[in-house]
C-alpha cells in the first residue's frame, strides 16, 4: 500500500518534469537536459508504470512511446466539415480577397476587417478533440466530413499535449509535420530506394502507420492554428492563438495582426525571404479574418471558407547552365549522374549540383552538356533538374554519354535486366563502394561514429589502410596520428569513438552492414526475429520471407549478402573487433546479481529512495519484501532500522549496510 502511493507521488513528479522538458526543448527550443538524460527520465517512469499498471493514465509521457498496433482505423465524423482553403498565386487575387471581405462585411454594417496572417505550413491537417483536459480523439481530415481515427499515432507526436486546462469540450486544428532534420534523419535510415521525395509525404505516410511504436521514433512535430468550442465564443482569432500557447500547444509564433492591406503584403515580403531559415517546410501565407464572430456571416463554398484564403509561393525554379556530368558511384555500386552547374541562388542557397538520378531521366528530358536548363526546389531537399531551355540550346553542346567503365575503378558497368540503373560488380575492391560502406557504418542510425568523416575515409581508402569497417577496429593512434589533418588528439578521439561504438546494439550492427533494402526498420524486425548474426545466416529465403514486412526482395537481398564468399571471413573480422553480433551480446548489460535473492530494506537509505532502491534489486533478478521469514535472503538496514532488523538477527538472515548493498549491484 504504502509502495504504491509512494509510487503514485513518484509517478505525478517524473510525469510533471518528463512535460516540462518536453515543452522546453520542442515549444520553447530552450532544452535544459540531454536526450540521453531525457530518455533515463522516460525510462524511469515507464519502468514504475510497468511495476504499479494500475497507475497507467492516458495522459502518461510514457504514452507517447506508441506500442499499440492497430489493424484498420475507425472512420470518425468531424463535428464540423474540415474545409480546405482557396489558394493563390497572385498578389492580385489578396488583394481582391482583402477588398471583398471589407465590402461584404460593410454591407452588415460592420467596420471591422482585420486579417490575422500566419505561415502556410506544410504538412498535413489534424483535428484534436480534448474533454476534460485530456485528448481524447486525434483524426485526419480525410475527405473533409469524415476521417480516421489515428489517436494512438498522434499520442506519439510531442508537441501534441495529452492533458492541458479543462477549458471545456474543445477542439484543436493544426497541421503534423516533420522538421527538415528530423525528415532528412529518418531518410538517411531508410534504403535509398524507399525514400521519401520530401516531408509532407514522409509526414503523411508515417500518419498511416499500424504501428505506432514506429510512427513515435520519427519525430513529427504539431502546429495549431485553430481553436473552437471554447465558452467565450467571442474571442478573435489573434486571441484563439495566444489561448492556444497558454494552454502548451505551439503555434509556431510566427502569426501576426494586419490592418491594412500593405501590413499583409510586408507579411508575404518578409516571409518569402525568411521561411528559407525555418526549421520546417512553409509553402505560403494564410490570411483569416481576426473577428471569429464574423465568420459565420461570410459562410463558405463547398470546399473553402470566404473568410481565409491561402497566399502559396511560387514553386521555386532559377535557370543555370549544365556545365558538365560526372557520375557517382553509391555504396552499392549504382551509377547515379549528377549535373554539375553554374551556381545559382535558389530557395535561400547556392546550387552547384544536381542529381540527374539515372539514365533514363536523362533521356525523358533530352538534356546535354552546356544546355540551358530549368531547376526546381520543391519541397525536396534536393533540387532537380525539371527541363531543358530548347529554345536558347547553344551550338556547342555535348550529348551526355553513358560510361562503359566505372569511373572510381574501371570495371566495366552492368544493369540489370528491367532496372533503369548501371552498377559496378566490383564491390569488393572499388574505392568508392568500400567508401560508401564505411560512411554508410560511421552514420548516425547506424554505429554513430562521428569523428569519422567524409575526409578522414577518403585518406584511410586511400592508402588502404582501411578496405572493410572491421578494419577500422584494429587501427591504432600511431597510425592515424600520421595521416593529413588528424594528430595525437584526433587520433585519440577516433579510437575511443570505435572503441565506444563497440557497445552499441545488435540491431544498429545489422542496419550498419548496409545490406540491399535493409533499412532501420527492417533490421529491427530482423534483430528480434533472429537474435544472433549466426541465426540470421543460416536462415533460407522462404523463412525470412514469413518475418513482419519482409517480402521476398529484401529476403533475397540478405540470403545474397551472406552468401558472399568474402562473409565468413568478414564477419570474423567483426567478432574479434568485440562488435555485438547477437542480441546478448549487446543489450546495455544489467547484471543479475539478486538472482533468486528475497530482499527486505528496513531503515532509511542515504542514497536511493526506497522504490529506486527495490526497482534497482528487481532488475537484476531479485525479489522485494515487506516482512522478514525465514525465507528472506537479505536485509539491508538504513539508518534508525526498525524491528525488523532485530528479527532478520534472531532468524540468521544476512545482514548488510547501505555501502555493502551498492556494491552488491
Ligand atoms: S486553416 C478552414 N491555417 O492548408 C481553414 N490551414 O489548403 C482551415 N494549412 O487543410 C485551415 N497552415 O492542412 C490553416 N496556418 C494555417 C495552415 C493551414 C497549413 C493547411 C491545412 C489545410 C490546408 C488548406
Amino acid at each position: 500500500m504504502t509502495d504504491s502511493i509512494h509510487a503514485a507521488e513518484r509517478i505525478a513528479k517524473l510525469r510533471q518534469e518528463i512535460e516540462r522538458h518536453n515543452h522546453l526543448y520542442y515549444i520553447e527550443a530552450k532544452p535544459e537536459l540531454s536526450d540521453y538524460e531525457f530518455d533515463k527520465l522516460l525510462e524511469q517512469l515507464i519502468a514504475l508504470e510497468r511495476q504499479f499498471p494500475d497507475l497507467v493514465t492516458p495522459d502518461s509521457p510514457s504514452q507517447r512511446v506508441g506500442g499499440a498496433i492497430t489493424k484498420e482505423f475507425v472512420s470518425v465524423t468531424h463535428r464540423e466539415p474540415m474545409l480546405s482553403l482557396s489558394n493563390t498565386y497572385s498578389p492580385g487575387d489578396v488583394e481582391e480577397f482583402y477588398n471583398r471581405v471589407k465590402k461584404l462585411l460593410a454591407l452588415e454594417g460592420v467596420d471591422e476587417h482585420e486579417m490575422v496572417a500566419e505561415l502556410k505550413f506544410d504538412g498535413v491537417a489534424i483535428s484534436l478533440l480534448y474533454r476534460d483536459g485530456l485528448l481524447v480523439r486525434g483524426a485526419t481530415r480525410g475527405d473533409g466530413v469524415q476521417g480516421d481515427d489515428i489517436t494512438v499515432n498522434i499520442r506519439t507526436i510531442p508537441t501534441v499535449p495529452l492533458k492541458i486546462e479543462d477549458v471545456g469540450e474543445i477542439e484543436v486544428r493544426g497541421e503534423v509535420f516533420m522538421r527538415k532534420e528530423d525528415f532528412e534523419q529518418l531518410n538517411e535510415s531508410r534504403p535509398e530506394e524507399e525514400r521519401f521525395a520530401n516531408p509532407r509525404n514522409a509526414t503523411a505516410g508515417t500518419l498511416k502507420l499500424q504501428d505506432s511504436a514506429e510512427v513515435a521514433c520519427r519525430r513529427m512535430s504539431f502546429v495549431a492554428y485553430y481553436l473552437k468550442g471554447i465558452r467565450d465564443e467571442s474571442t478573435a482569432h489573434f486571441s484563439r492563438l495566444k489561448l492556444l500557447e497558454e494552454l502548451g500547444f505551439s503555434t509556431g509564433n510566427h502569426y501576426q495582426l494586419c490592418r491594412e492591406l500593405h501590413d499583409i503584403n510586408e507579411f508575404i515580403a518578409e516571409w518569402s525571404e525568411k521561411r528559407w531559415k525555418l526549421p520546417y517546410e512553409t509553402d505560403g501565407v494564410v490570411l483569416k479574418l481576426n473577428a471569429v464572430t464574423l465568420w459565420d456571416k461570410l459562410g463558405a463554398t463547398a470546399k473553402s471558407p470566404r473568410w481565409a484564403i491561402a497566399w502559396k509561393y511560387p514553386a521555386q525554379q532559377a535557370r543555370t547552365v549544365l556545365n558538365a556530368v560526372v557520375f557517382q558511384v553509391g555504396r552499392l555500386g549504382t551509377i547515379t549522374p549528377v549535373a554539375e552547374l553554374e551556381p545559382v541562388l535558389l530557395a535561400g542557397s547556392t546550387v552547384s549540383r544536381s542529381t540527374l538520378h539515372n539514365f533514363d531521366e536523362i533521356g525523358r528530358l533530352g538534356v546535354m552538356i552546356h544546355d540551358r536548363v530549368i531547376i526546381e526546389k520543391s519541397g525536396e531537399v534536393i533540387p532537380k533538374v525539371i527541363s531543358v531551355v530548347l529554345e536558347e540550346r547553344p551550338s556547342d553542346t555535348q550529348p551526355i554519354v553513358i560510361p562503359s567503365n566505372c569511373p572510381e575503378c574501371g570495371t566495366p558497368l552492368a544493369r540489370t535486366e528491367g532496372e533503369v540503373s548501371y552498377y559496378c560488380a566490383n564491390e569488393e575492391e572499388c574505392p568508392a563502394q568500400i567508401r560508401g560502406r564505411l560512411l554508410h557504418f560511421a552514420s548516425r542510425n547506424a554505429m554513430d561514429i562521428k569523428s569519422l568523416g567524409k575526409a578522414l575515409v577518403d585518406q584511410l581508402v586511400a592508402i588502404r589502410l582501411v578496405k572493410d569497417v572491421g578494419d577500422l577496429y584494429f587501427l591504432q593512434e600511431p597510425q592515424l596520428e600520421k595521416l593529413e589533418r588528424m594528430g595525437r588528439k584526433s587520433a585519440q578521439n577516433l579510437v575511443r569513438a570505435l572503441d565506444e561504438s563497440r557497445a552499441k546494439s545488435y540491431e544498429r550492427l545489422l542496419y550498419a552492414l548496409g545490406i540491399r533494402h535493409v533499412g532501420r526498420a527492417t533490421a529491427r524486425e530482423l534483430s528480434q526475429a533472429y537474435p544472433s548474426l549466426e541465426a540470421l545466416m543460416q536462415a533460407s529465403e522462404e523463412q525470412l520471407a514469413t518475418v513482419p514486412d519482409i517480402g521476398p526482395v529484401v529476403a533475397h537481398s540478405i540470403c545474397d549478402y551472406f552468401a558472399k564468399p568474402s562473409v565468413p571471413h568478414f564477419l570474423e573480422k567483426l567478432n574479434a573487433a568485440g562488435l555485438p553480433l547477437s542480441a546478448s551480446e549487446s543489450t546495455e548489460q544489467i547484471n543479475r546479481n539478486f538472482e533468486g535473492l528475497t530482499v527486505l530494506f528496513t531503515g532509511g537509505l542515504d542514497r536511493y529512495d526506497r522504490l529506486t532502491a527495490s526497482e534497482l534489486v528487481m532488475e537484476r533478478g531479485g525479489r522485494v519484501v515487506n516482512s522478514v521469514s525465514k525465507k528472506t535472503g537479505l536485509v539491508v538496514a538504513g539508518h534508525d532500522p526498525g524491528s525488523k532488523l532485530d528479527k532478520a538477527l534472531k532468524l540468521g538472515v544476512r545482514v548488510v549496510s547501505e555501502d555493502e548493498f551498492e556494491a552488491m549491484l
